[in-house]
């Protein structure tokens, strides 16, 4: 599901960019983030905070990242070009594009990241389905995810627009990712409202 022009707004801005750099990818790192010669998938990039994040701060070798809202690769493509990431060799790829219907062959990747996504998607499970498809054995996958209590939260519901049925708690979330051949390796945060989690694809 789209942002509505609200949230648009929120992930766009500069604070979005502090919040996931200090925040996110801090958590991330104690959770062993390091994509040194690595190629990263991100789904749901946005516009593109996440992807300059890997290169410049987790040593990412090459990006490949996708959103299925236009504007938001539009924004994405001008933020990484100010980044100066298109010129990059290999250089960063970006598309217009859905978390369950992930284009390529599968075993593609070493990681695969996520910022604040999968309670925007209708089939969350589905996506994971794709994501486990595309990693390597062993391949990481890191989340930064809103849980069931912010999603249904009665304030933050009026100014956020999810899908309403079937979004999920920390031991969904992590049952459906064992479901699809992860291990859970660590997480951070009370699991309440958020969390920051680190799973690896066993086989
Ligand atoms: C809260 S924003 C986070 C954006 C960015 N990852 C960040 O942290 O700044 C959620 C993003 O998920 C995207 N999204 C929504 N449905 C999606 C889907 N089915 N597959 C992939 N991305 C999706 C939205 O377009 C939006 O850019």
């Amino acid at each position: 599901m789209l942002l509505n022009p609200f949230e648009r707004r929120l992930v766009s801005g500069g604070l979005r960019r502090q919040v996931l750099r200090r925040w996110d990818v801090s958590r991330w790192r104690s959770l062993g983030a390091d994509f040194t010669e690595q190629t990263v998938l991100e789904i749901g990039c946005g516009c593109g905070h996440g992807v300059a994040a890997a290169y410049e701060l987790m040593g990412a070798k090459e990006v490949h990242a996708f959103d299925p809202d236009p504007q938001m690769v539009t924004t994405a493509r001008q933020t990484l070009t100010r980044h100066g990431l298109f010129s990059r060799r290999p250089s960063v790829q970006l598309w217009q594009g859905e978390a369950t219907a992930i284009p390529g062959g599968g075993a593609s990747y070493d990681a695969v990241m996520s910022f604040q996504v999968l309670h925007h998607v209708e089939n969350w499970r589905a996506a994971l389905e794709e994501v486990a498809r595309v990693l390597k054995p062993g391949g990481s996958l890191f989340l930064a995810e809103s849980l069931r209590g912010f999603v249904e939260h009665p304030l933050w519901g009026r100014w956020m627009e999810h899908p309403a049925e079937d979004r999920f708690d920390l031991p969904e979330l992590e049952a459906e990712l064992q479901r699809y051949g992860f291990s859970i390796q660590g997480r951070r945060g009370r699991g309440r409202w958020m969390t920051w989690l680190h799973a690896k694809k066993t086989n």
